[in-house]
């Protein structure tokens, strides 16, 4: 494992790869103690075969207090234990790619847990405090922080010691930025690279791939004023550079969270020497309206082509409010600043476009990120006060609902305890929980998982090459990708499917007329 050989250069599956994101914490608990683990995702593994999956990306499993779900990494060698060994991830690497799956980890770059031997050493004074961003703080007596950046939970980004000094952190306190412009830093995160490349993993995606760098001033930010002191620095390209030159020598790719508005600077790090692939965050927060879906899928795919990269089509995250909900509420788009409790929401409504949303998407050129749970039909949670752990919820000051509604244990067996999760799930499961069960879908040929499971069997036969749209009437999406043919329907009445044409999948009922009903996607071959 881990050998690099000729053809794993030319392979290039992740073009149009079905990605599976497993939040681990929350997928199956193999071991009885309430929080998933990867001896769940082990036994789960044939599941994930069937559904059809090509690879796994599995957000973060190593080492760490778990202060903000994993993305706070105590020791990138090490699994954490409440998930299993080194030893049980090398098992479940192998044993995914006999069933043909690849593997994607997730490295945390920008910041580490404060419980890292380095940031430990740090504290008591040793000379790792240059890997951080120490300062002392304005005022008369420092008082103040060092500048007024904020911290993307809310709150000030900066926290002072006792000593008086003060650490940068874009997230939570207990998550302390490095600093890249030291060479350790670089060096560390080459070594993590190879640790996991030589475990045979296939892919690495790239945590706040675009806020590594910060200008060494750390001046404040001022609106309008380039460039920003710490998004998207052009000093980024150079070290994603050299993780290429890493990546290529296995044959592995990277997938970056790049969240940037500007079509143009996102692009840079989709050039052919940089990522091979970012999210699209665009996509993935476009609301449930015909004409703004069509100019996200058509400013995707420009901005994607000069670099010859692959686009991703992605519907929701661990970070996002779950598709049937977002959907089934009056703003269907996804926004963090707008997020509050006790937002109605229509599921049966959000269900038929989450299901036509799921054959768009799956329909369009290039990768396809599904989030576990996804192909459940899985709402958005509303958790118990007393029970949420999102620190986006504790320093919004307890006004946003934070990120643990779409993190709930999954629902396995309608008739098993804790819906077949395994034990007293670490969130507690709302009510009807069991309803969404992967057994019980997977005897209903018109449950969400079986539309899954037929959608992504289908898709190699549903077309290929690039995208033609066709004429349509308003509120109609009407595509073309050789023989393939999608349709979905955003308006308001019944829309005409073009004959002749032979029906593949339809995402929900068809009524004798022959129309389609609004808030529903077909796929036709011509
Ligand atoms: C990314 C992750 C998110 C995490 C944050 C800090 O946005 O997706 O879950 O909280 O980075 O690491």
């Amino acid at each position: 494992m881990g050998q690099p050989t000729p053809a794993s250069h030319h392979d290039d599956w992740w073009r149009s790869a079905v990605i599976y994101q497993v939040y681990v914490r929350s997928f199956a608990d193999g071991d009885g103690d309430g929080t998933g683990d990867l001896a769940g995702v082990r036994a789960r593994l044939p599941y994930l075969a069937d559904l059809g999956v090509d690879a796994l990306w599995f957000t973060p499993w190593y080492l760490s207090p778990m202060k903000d779900g994993g993305y706070d990494v105590a020791d990138y060698g090490a699994i954490d234990p409440a998930f299993g060994t080194l030893a049980e991830a090398e098992k479940l690497i192998a044993e995914a790619l006999q069933l043909g799956i690849r593997t994607i980890v997730d490295i945390v770059p920008n910041h580490v847990s404060d419980q890292h031997p380095w940031f430990r050493s740090a504290l008591r004074g040793g000379p790792e405090q240059e890997l951080f961003h120490f300062r002392a703080g304005r005022g008369a007596g420092g008082e103040l922080p060092p500048n007024g950046w904020r911290s993307q939970f809310g709150g000030p980004a900066w926290t002072r010691l006792a000593d008086g000094s003060w650490y940068l952190h874009l997230f939570a306190p207990e998550q302390p930025d490095l600093d890249w412009s030291h060479p350790a830093v670089r060096r560390e995160h080459e070594d993590i690279l190879r640790f996991w490349l030589e475990r045979g993993v296939a892919g690495v995606r790239i945590d706040s791939a675009a806020l590594l760098v910060k200008d060494p001033r750390l001046p404040d930010f001022l609106e309008g004023r380039d460039p920003h002191p710490y998004v998207d620095r052009d000093e980024l390209h150079d070290i994603y550079r050299s993780w290429r030159a890493i990546a290529d020598e296995y044959g592995a790719v990277f997938v970056g969270e790049v969240w940037l508005p500007d079509s143009e600077r996102f692009a840079r790090y989709l050039r052919p020497d940089e990522l091979h692939t970012a999210f699209n965050f665009s996509f993935m927060t476009c609301p449930w309206d015909a004409e703004r879906l069509r100019r996200s899928v058509d400013e995707t795919l420009a901005e994607h082509a000069p670099v010859g990269a692959p686009a991703t089509w992605v519907l929701c995250n661990h970070d996002v409010t779950r598709t049937v909900t977002r959907y089934g509420r009056t703003d269907t788009g996804f926004d963090f600043a707008t997020k509050a409790f006790g937002t109605p929401a229509d599921l049966a409504l959000g269900t038929r476009r989450a299901r036509a949303a799921a054959l768009l998407s799956l329909a369009l050129p290039g990768a396809v990120y599904v989030y576990q749970g996804e192909e459940l039909g899985l709402p958005e949670a509303e958790i118990p006060l007393d029970r949420i752990q999102d620190p986006m919820h504790f320093r919004s000051g307890g006004t946003d609902p934070g990120r643990d509604g779409c993190r709930v244990p999954l629902p396995w067996t309608a008739g098993a305890p804790h819906a077949g999760f395994g034990g007293e799930p670490w969130l507690p499961q709302p009510d009807g929980w069991p309803a969404y069960a992967a057994d019980r879908q997977a005897a209903d040929p018109h449950s969400m998982l079986s539309l899954y499971r037929e959608a992504i069997r289908l898709r190699p036969a549903f077309g290929d090459g690039p995208l033609t749209w066709l004429p349509a009437r308003d509120g109609v999406l009407a595509f073309r990708r050789g023989a393939g043919i999608c349709l979905v329907n955003l308006g308001d009445t019944p829309a005409d499917l073009p004959a002749p044409s032979e029906l593949l999948l339809t995402s929900g009922p068809l009524p004798t007329d022959g129309r389609l009903p609004k808030d529903t996607a077909v796929w036709l071959r011509a």
